[in-house]
């Protein structure tokens, strides 16, 4: 599966809910360049400086990536099937054509529509864990202690690209080279409404993949 939507549209907070109702693998590239740019690796050290201004990494960067990953054991079912859902992963026509290539193209793409307005307002009052990578907000998901983790204790940070001019470059980015994937995958696309509640959109998301109605 792969969750698509906009810088900010909730799918790290999808993504989370699915991983405890479902049980998958949650792939988020945005989590993994993050833990390389930390690490100080060698993809950290080409990713941050794309990351921080709110540009794509290359392609060819993020393609070996995520291709070495979804190698790993946790990435299969026990039938030996590939088994795992994809955050931030293609965000390009020519990553798209990258999974189809492989033979992992989705069975389900899950879209999550949200009004630019409302994921200005996300973004900015975001607060992330760089450990587990949980998202928080400041007024809509607040953390049970102020600048600590639920999860792990972690201490929470607030990204270098959730300021005004990178979120508004990530938009604009989003705009040019990602929204033509919704009409690449309009076949296998599941369009669920994101602007509501965290948990409603979860609900929503869980109805649409396993076919029930919405509670
Ligand atoms: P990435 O980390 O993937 O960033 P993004 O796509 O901009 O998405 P976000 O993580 O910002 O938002 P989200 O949709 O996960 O929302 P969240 O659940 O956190 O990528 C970062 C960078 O890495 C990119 O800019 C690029 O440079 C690079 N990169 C990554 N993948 C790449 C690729 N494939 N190719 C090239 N470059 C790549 O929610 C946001 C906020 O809203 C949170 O505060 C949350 O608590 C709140 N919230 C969530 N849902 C709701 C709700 N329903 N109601 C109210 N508040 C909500
Ligand atoms: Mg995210």
């Amino acid at each position: 599966m792969i969750l698509l939507g906009a810088p900010g549209a909730g799918k790290g907070t999808v993504a989370k809910g699915l991983v405890d109702h479902v049980g998958v693998t949650h792939l988020s590239t945005g989590d993994m360049l993050r833990a390389a740019v930390k690490a100080g690796t060698e993809v950290g050290k080409q990713a941050q400086s794309f990351m921080d201004r709110g540009a794509l990494v290359p392609d060819e960067v993020m393609v070996a990536l995520i291709a070495e990953r979804v190698s790993q054991d946790d990435c299969l079912s026990e039938s030996g099937a590939n088994r795992f859902l994809l955050d931030g992963f293609p965000r390009t026509l020519p990553q798209a054509d990258a999974l189809d290539e492989r033979g992992l193209g989705p069975q389900a793409v899950i879209y999550l529509d949200v009004p630019t307005d409302i994921i200005v307002r996300r973004l900015t009052g975001r607060r992330s864990c760089p450990d587990c990578g949980t998202p928080f907000h400041v007024d809509f998901k607040p953390p049970k202690a102020d600048g600590v983790c639920d999860v792990c204790e972690g201490t929470l940070v607030h990204r270098a690209d959730d300021q005004e001019g990178p979120i508004r470059k990530r938009l604009d980015t989003y705009t040019a080279q990602t929204a033509p994937l919704v009409q690449r995958y309009a076949d296998v696309l599941l369009t669920i409404d994101g602007n509501q509640a965290p948990g409603a959109v979860l609900e929503a998301v869980l109805a649409a993949v396993t076919g029930r109605s919405p509670e």
